[in-house]
């Protein structure tokens, strides 16, 4: 199987779920990884204030640091947020504390959705992916990623209650496809912090996938302790621990992706 993008256009993804803690920033960033590792050029754009994305990857947050807010709020090119090279073939548009007043500041915007779709325009045909890691909410933000992305991913953890919301999110999804965006799709549906040994991960996966069918990837992402403990070392799993499960996950989700796409 081809393993890159190299002679397709760019393709823009949206990691999407308002629930709190279900693993988008984790996917974000290792799925971001996976894809560079496999000799994608990618960029992953950190939409959520919490900048977990940012910091996960290693990005040192500085004091009057630019981040994705001066793009948005302030008509900064792209191109001059960027930071290169912060995994193998992974640049990062960078989130700081910043990016909380941009959700109140876009209010009173003129096209105020189309922000990110307009900074990212100029540099998409450098990437072969846009990763787009969402904060966990509907707000103007995550409608900005909606707008902007060709397609989602959205990652559900393996728990009770965790279709719960999900009918919200798809009704915001199908206003954005309606009004901004035609083109866009449900790439697919990740479960997350999956514990094999347990029923009720299995349950969570047959009703998740009666809801969604086989939008579900084939590839679930273990509960593993090392996924957890990778950002603090500012690393994706695929460097902090090249050959455990977790990374073997995330690099069976990217070609999953890649065949998708
Ligand atoms: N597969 C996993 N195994 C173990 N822990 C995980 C896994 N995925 C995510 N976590 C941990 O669960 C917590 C929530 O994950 P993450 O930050 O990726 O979720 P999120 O959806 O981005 O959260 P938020 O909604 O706050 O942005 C984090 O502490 C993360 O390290
Ligand atoms: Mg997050």
């Amino acid at each position: 199987m081809k393993t890159n993008r190299a002679e397709h256009k760019e393709l823009i993804i949206a990691i999407i779920n308002q629930k709190g803690g279900v693993g988008k920033t984790t996917t974000a960033v290792n799925l971001a990884a996976a894809l560079g590792e496999l000799d994608n050029r990618v960029l992953l754009v950190d939409l959520d204030p919490q900048g977990n994305a940012t910091s996960g990857l290693g990005v040192e947050k500085s004091t009057g640091m630019k981040c994705v807010y001066d793009g948005l709020i302030n008509g900064e090119k792209a191109e001059d947020l960027i930071v290169h090279g912060i995994a193998e073939g992974v640049d990062v548009i960078p989130a700081t504390i910043n990016l909380a007043g941009a959700e109140v500041e876009l209010m009173s915007e003129y096209a105020r959705e189309r922000r990110l779709v307009e900074m990212l325009e100029p540099i998409r045909g450098n990437y072969d992916y846009i990763i787009i890691d969402c904060p966990p909410s509907l707000g103007q933000l995550t409608i900005n990623g909606l707008t902007a992305a060709q397609r989602l991913i959205i990652p559900i953890q393996c728990e009770f209650y965790a279709l719960e919301g999900l009918t919200k999110l798809l009704e915001t999804e199908k206003i954005v496809k309606t009004r901004m965006n035609k083109e866009l799709d449900i790439l697919g549906v990740v479960m997350t912090m999956y514990d094999s040994r347990t029923t009720l991960g299995r349950q969570v996966i047959e009703e998740v996938e009666g809801f969604f069918g086989d939008k579900v990837f084939l590839t679930r992402i273990p509960r593993s302790i090392r996924l957890a403990e990778a950002p603090s070392y500012g690393q994706s799993i695929l460097t902090y621990n090249p050959s455990g499960k977790g990374a073997r996950a995330y690099r069976e989700l990217a070609k999953e992706v890649i065949s998708r796409g």
